[in-house]
């Protein structure tokens, strides 16, 4: 039986993968992941901030030391509460790639095609064997268009790939207004893959202090629809890699993301859950649910359950009505 699959160019012996996380910080852990079943690991975030701080001083054009400035970067934390310090993340690249054999990916976090991008050299320098791009971005100015923003987004992709020989994944949000024409715009500008989706990380109230408080649950699979929806409508779009990220708990839903499309798949909240060897569990998975349904490769199922010919929008205003046509009262 053949598991293996093609993501960014890169073999992989399986689809689950270890995504950004801090789970990866330690070498002990890389090699953990690594024995657990892992077929590749991407690292946590470097962020944008964090490389304009320490080259220049400053985050978005401003110094945090200047008082005009200071309520506006309040929210950043300082350099020193960073795990990894740009020149530590390179050193604990260097040493992961050195300690396991399976592909390492390194991640950037930010959101404009500005200097900072340079760095990405330096990770193909240390021995990335890919880098992850996190454009994580909540577009609250009302001036800027969907379009500008888009443009950017495209813009980081095209400078990288000018720069870069290491193969580039994006990894984005959910939330655009025409998702299909972006990741096809990206699609056009040799990005090497996409990842979907960010999580929206939405703070919540605390109505004792009546103030906003941070909120990070991990995932369950109740998050995995929405990811499912896009795989399987991009599958047959667009000629990049593709990765699921977002509520892979079970075997299931791994199975899914590949149904739906999916060239690999990323998962934290579950490896948080239940540790490293839950990619054996992954993996085992995979291979009896293969096994009873006479499969012998991934290639060979993988997008089956993809999207609907002809015209998509029709069809899903079509699969709209029909879902909500769908629900009865249990009992009268
Ligand atoms: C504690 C924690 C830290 C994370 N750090 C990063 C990060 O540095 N960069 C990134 O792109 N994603 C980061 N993520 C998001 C994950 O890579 C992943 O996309 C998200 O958790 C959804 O996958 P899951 O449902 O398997 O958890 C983090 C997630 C968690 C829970």
């Amino acid at each position: 039986m053949n598991l293996s699959t093609k993501y960014l160019g890169l073999t992989l012996a399986h689809p689950f993968m270890m995504g950004a996380s801090p789970l990866a910080d330690h070498l002990d852990t890389v090699k953990r992941l690594e024995d657990g079943g892992a077929s590749a690991i991407v690292l946590r975030s470097l962020f944008e901030e964090q490389i304009t701080m320490a080259e220049s001083g400053r985050i978005h054009h401003m110094d945090p030391l200047d008082a005009q400035f200071a309520g506006t970067l309040a929210g950043f934390p300082m350099p020193d509460r960073f795990p990894l310090s740009p020149d530590d993340y390179l050193e604990h690249l260097r040493r992961a790639k050195a300690a396991v054999r399976i592909p390492v990916i390194a991640s950037l976090n930010g959101t404009n095609s500005e200097s900072w991008l340079r760095f990405a050299l330096r990770i193909q320098e240390a021995g990335a064997d890919a880098l992850e791009l996190n454009m994580y971005e909540v577009a609250t100015n009302p001036d800027e268009s969907s379009a500008a923003i888009e443009f950017q987004i495209r813009n980081v992709v095209v400078e990288l790939k000018q720069s870069l020989k290491i193969p580039i994944a994006v990894k984005l949000g959910p939330f655009f207004t025409a998702f299909g024409h972006l990741a096809s715009q990206l699609d056009q500008a040799h990005t090497d893959g996409l990842v979907l989706f960010n999580r929206f990380y939405q703070p919540d109230i605390d109505i004792r202090e009546m103030k906003a408080t941070p909120h990070l649950e991990l995932s369950t699979s109740a998050e995995l629809l929405l990811r499912l929806r896009w795989m399987a409508l991009l599958h047959s779009r667009v000629r990049c890699s593709l990765a699921l990220t977002g509520g892979v708990s079970t075997p299931t839903d791994g199975i899914k993301a590949l149904l739906a499309g999916a060239h690999a798949v990323q998962i934290v909240s579950a490896i948080m859950r239940h540790g490293p060897p839950y990619f054996t569990a992954m993996r085992e998975g995979l291979t009896r649910w293969m096994e009873a349904q006479e499969l012998t490769s991934v290639d060979a199922f993988r997008g089956r359950v993809n999207g609907q010919p002809g015209d998509t929008e029709i069809a899903e205003r079509a699969n709209y009505i029909r879902t909500l046509q769908s629900w009865a009262p249990h009992a009268r």
